[in-house]
């Protein structure tokens, strides 16, 4: 039998376990183990009834997804069979009992489902979380859920993809009992109770699969949310499909139809963008020069400086995680003002149903504001977000260096300014880094981290690890100006107002980046974030402009104007009470004049054009910043512009589009703006060099000697 399944007995019944760490996932040899080991269970006359369960702290958590590359590239013939050994299972003459803790995900589901009963530990959960690798269950699992739950349950966990807990699960019948205490021994009891009784083949059991009328109104609404909730993605509408011939269709026919759906779904570039995704969320986590046991620096405690729009945030992002925090304010109406926001916060959530009263009244409990240092002397962990400015951070940086113990974190969340100088108003430029969240931080999941000259791999193992423990995804990123997300959003933005202004308009900009599957277009984005944020910052670096290269006019003109965006009720759009963006003829007819007064030409404008222009701005800033070393790999420039930007998961993330597309096709597309738009243009060497090589950025290493 292979090594990665064992079969074992508690006297008259058989214990299959799977040990496939870290997650037991299906990968070659698990199921012809499992095979393997049903037929000896079938043919063992001493043999009652079975347990099938996972080793370590899963029970089977899916497929092996490194597996899906391997067939849609052709390195292996072997495609994704578990069909006829669940089929196998099923027909075992002897009671297979899945004993689930853990996860039982995708494929682990399926073949949870195959057994005769499932026993779970009350904290398991299951899950056809599938569609967010866009794919859909291919392993029957479309048929056999809706037989279990009924209809309008598996609809929802196919085509959501989001787990239920184990509680949930008993409810439903997708399993059959909770065993407290130990698993195994539970499961072996409950096998024996139930051997030599008629066992159920989970195929067979049609009466939850519903009436058509029932059906056509659960299907209707299923697709109606899919439009909206995953807008233009393929899987979760195949899944509702497949679920749909289940309920149509007899079981083999099902089966059939999943398989097409699946198949498809598998080979599209939207499964394997979101593949990327699911590998690279986990590829950021490591860093090369910081190895996995590099000492962690216990985080129990922490303080933020500052209770603005970003520090309010950061403060519940610590409290979420349990994590006690101070919350320094220079005077009591500012401190009162970031207090009460974060009430509302929480209480937004509560009235949601999201949270309960309790859960608040928890987290307000962990936040403890103040005007003072007192208590900074003991925190493990500083994060300052005060107003941007060089003199303010350096005098904060000077301060937390007298008070802070040694060993403490002290970390900004400054957006544009250089670490390595914050630090050098500090003694132990060591412990300095940045923690550079994203706006609400309290829900935006990007944490870029941002590692300075002198940081410490202590301190980036620590905020690494962190990042987790806070529900966020940390990307490491170097000390440039704008580290990785925003120097790539500059010229993004920049691209955005010069569109308009060679009169591509103001609605066709947004929406073909919305309809591209962005989460806003990039000028509603401005007037979310506030225009004024890039106008003061563009004052501040005004010097660092090239004479005679073009600058856009729009934004600065609209802040000129008190158009700010929402906040002042007005910025590219107009908002009425409700914050409804309309469009104003009055900058219409601005942008006209504008633009004729700096000598930009204006004219009909492609869609296709306005998609090329902002995205290949992005791709081609990216590609010098990976030049450069200041994101690790392309994967990492991917990672943030998903988490950070609203970036759509199925293109996989800029630099993934742009292989996607064809390096040597984008290469000639930015040289032809490079002509037609001069300098700002100029196509980024490593693109060219890869280009001309046939290559990707996601196969591009950085020597290690030149990394920032
Ligand atoms: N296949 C291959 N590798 C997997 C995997 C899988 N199904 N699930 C997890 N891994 C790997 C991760 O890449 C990671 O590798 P690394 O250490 O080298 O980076 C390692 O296992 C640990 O994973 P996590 O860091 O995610 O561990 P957590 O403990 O945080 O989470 C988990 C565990 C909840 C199981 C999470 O890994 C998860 O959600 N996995 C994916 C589950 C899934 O999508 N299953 C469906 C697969 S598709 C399928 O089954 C198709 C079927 O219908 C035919
Ligand atoms: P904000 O203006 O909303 O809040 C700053 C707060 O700091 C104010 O309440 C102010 O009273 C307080 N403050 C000033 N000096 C202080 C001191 N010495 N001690 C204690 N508190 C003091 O600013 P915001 O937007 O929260 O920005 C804070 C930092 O976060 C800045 O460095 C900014 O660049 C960065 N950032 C901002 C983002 C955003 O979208 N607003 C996104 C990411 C980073």
């Amino acid at each position: 039998m292979s090594d990665l399944v064992q079969l074992t007995k508690d006297n008259d019944i058989a214990i299959i376990t799977v040990n496939n760490p870290p997650v037991n996932a299906l990968s070659p040899g698990v199921p012809e183990g499992i095979s393997e080991a049903i037929e000896q269970i079938d043919k063992d006359p001493t043999v009652k009834a079975a347990v099938l369960m996972g080793a370590g702290k899963t029970f089977v958590a899916g497929a092996d997804i490194k597996e899906f590359g391997k067939i849609t590239s052709g390195k292996t013939e072997r495609g994704i069979a578990f069909v006829p050994l669940l089929k196998r299972i099923e027909d075992c003459s002897k009671p297979v009992v899945m004993a689930i803790h853990g996860t039982a995900f995708g494929g682990g589901l399926e073949l949870a489902m195959a057994g005769h009963y499932r026993v779970a530990a009350p904290t398991a959960q299951v899950g056809q979380p599938e569609v967010k690798l866009g794919i859909i269950p291919g392993a029957a699992g479309t048929q056999r859920l809706p037989r279990l739950a009924g209809v309008a349950k598996a609809v929802e966990m196919c085509a959501d993809g989001n787990p239920i807990k184990a509680k949930e699960a008993l409810s439903l019948g997708i399993v059959d009992k909770l065993i407290d205490g130990d698993l195994l021994t539970g499961a072996v009891a409950f096998a024996r109770e139930v051997a030599g009784k008629p066992a159920r083949k989970t195929r067979e059991r049609n009466e939850k699969l519903g009436t058509p009328e029932q059906n056509a109104a659960i299907f209707a609404a299923a697709r109606d949310a899919a439009r909206k909730k995953a807008r233009g993605l393929m899987a979760p509408l195949a899944a509702i499909d497949a679920v749909e011939a289940a309920t149509k269709l007899p079981f083999d026919q099902g089966v059939e139809a999943e398989r097409k759906l699946f198949t498809e779904c598998l080979f599209s570039d939207q499964s394997k963008a979101m593949i990327h995704v699911f590998f690279g969320e986990r590829e950021v986590a490591k860093v090369p020069d910081v190895p996995k046991e590099t000492p962690i620096i216990p985080v129990n405690s922490a303080a933020v400086i500052g209770a603005g729009t970003m520090g309010g945030g950061i403060a519940m992002v610590f409290a979420n995680a349990g994590i006690p925090v101070l919350l320094r304010e220079a005077d009591q109406a500012a401190l009162d003002r970031g207090l009460n926001t974060i009430r509302k916060n929480y209480d937004n959530s509560v009235k949601k149903g999201r949270f309960t009263q309790q859960y608040m009244d928890e987290r307000m409990a962990l936040i403890k504001p103040t005007l003072s240092y007192d208590g900074f002397e003991s925190v493990d962990m500083v994060v300052e977000a005060v107003f941007e400015g060089m003199a303010l951070k350096k005098q904060v940086f000077g301060d937390l260096d007298k008070i802070c113990k040694k060993g403490a974190i002290l970390a900004s969340n400054t957006s544009t300014l250089s670490i390595d100088e914050i630090a050098s108003a500090t003694s132990r430029p060591g412990s300095v880094i940045g923690t550079h969240f994203f706006s609400p931080a309290n829900v935006m999941r990007l944490l870029e981290i941002v590692r300075g000259k002198a940081t410490s791999k202590e301190v980036i193992a620590t905020c690494m690890q962190l990042s987790k423990k806070l529900g966020k995804v940390g990307v490491l990123v170097g000390n440039c100006r704008g580290f990785v997300g925003n120097r790539m959003f500059g010229p993004y933005r920049r691209e955005a107002q010069f569109l308009v202004e060679e009169g591509a308009g103001i609605e066709a900009v947004d929406k073909a980046m919305y309809d591209f599957g962005m989460a806003m277009g990039p000028l509603a984005v401005g007037d979310l974030a506030g225009l004024d944020v890039g106008w003061r910052i563009r004052k501040e670096f005004k010097h660092l402009e090239k004479p005679g290269v073009r600058q856009p006019l729009a934004e600065d003109r609209l802040c000129e104007m008190g158009r700010y965006g929402q906040k002042t009720g007005a910025g590219w759009y107009k908002y009425d009470e409700n914050r409804r963006a309309i469009l104003d003829p009055v900058v219409e007819e601005n942008i006209r004049k504008w633009a004729a007064e700096a000598g930009v030409k204006q004219h009909a404008i492609l869609k296709e054009e306005i998609v090329d222009r902002l995205i290949y701005a992005l791709v081609n800033e990216g590609a010098r910043i990976l030049a450069e070393g200041f994101a690790l790999r392309a994967v990492d420039i991917d990672i943030i512009y998903l988490t950070g930007y609203g970036f759509p998961a199925h293109r996989g993330g800029p630099m993934w589009y742009a292989d996607t597309v064809g390096l040597k096709k984008v290469y000639d597309r930015i040289s032809e703006f490079h002509k037609q738009h001069g300098e700002l243009w100029e196509p980024a060497p490593l693109l060219k060099r890869l280009a001309e090589e046939g290559k990707s950025f996601a196969g591009f290493i950085k020597e290690p000697s030149a990394a920032a």
